[in-house]
């Protein structure tokens, strides 16, 4: 009996966190978000339906690369989600370009409400997730123009430029706000800092090794 309550709970945790996980369903033909409105809700208010322009559902400039001079580790990444798009508010999708340098790359990082899918349109880029516990397994592969990948739901995942030019793929994502968990900037750029001696024990490494890398977010 206790057993069964266990498992049973065990399935309305797993139930409710992938459930939650996800962008819900709308509830009428789209809610473009109405970014003045001070209404708290899940995503966004919606404007009125009558008031509702071409230009709500509209972005202008995908085909531009993003400027990867100084950017962070060699890549950028100019994203369509609901924050330039109010029409994507509810509809549990979005769009983004990323551009990078040879070398260039985008570190360990999860989107803790999105599936991702890549698609390479220039360059050689090599790809790769890592399943959760206990398995931990790296699955990963060399893309070049025209594969695409996938990166399921809350993996931690990354991408590098490995040829000699410029690559530029494109992702799309099935929410509105997908997220960027990023593992580097979470354990060592948080404000307030995680502890010294937590991140020490967690990486088996002396604390004056934590503490340079701290120093470098
Ligand atoms: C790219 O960024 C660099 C450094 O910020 C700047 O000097 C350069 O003019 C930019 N290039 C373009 C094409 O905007």
């Amino acid at each position: 009996m206790a057993a069964r309550i266990f498992l049973l709970g065990l399935l309305a945790v797993s139930f409710t966190v992938s459930t939650l996980a996800s962008d819900p369903s709308p509830l009428q033909d789209f809610c473009v978000a109405d970014k003045t409105s001070s209404v708290l809700v899940n995503g966004f208010a919606c404007k009125d339906p009558k008031l509702v322009q071409a230009d709500d559902f509209f972005f202008s400039g995908l085909h531009i690369a993003g400027n990867t001079t100084n950017a962070p580790f060699g890549a950028r990444l100019t994203p369509v989600t609901v924050a330039q798009v109010g029409g994507l508010n509810t509809l549990g999708i979005s769009i983004s370009r990323v551009d990078y340098a040879p070398g260039g790359f985008n570190p360990p990082h999860t989107h803790p409400r999105a599936t991702e899918i890549i698609t390479v349109l220039e360059g050689n880029v090599e790809v790769g997730f890592v399943t959760s516990y206990p398995d931990h397994r790296l699955i990963t592969k060399v893309l070049g123009k025209g594969d695409v990948f996938v990166f399921p739901i809350g993996l931690v995942h990354f991408q590098v430029n490995v040829g000699s030019t410029n690559a530029v793929v494109i992702v799309a994502l099935n929410s509105q706000n997908p997220g960027i968990v990023s593992i580097p900037n979470v354990l060592f750029g948080s404000t307030p800092k995680i502890a010294s001696d937590v991140l020490a024990k967690a990486f088996q490494v002396d604390k004056n090794v934590v503490d340079d890398i701290k120093s470098k977010f």
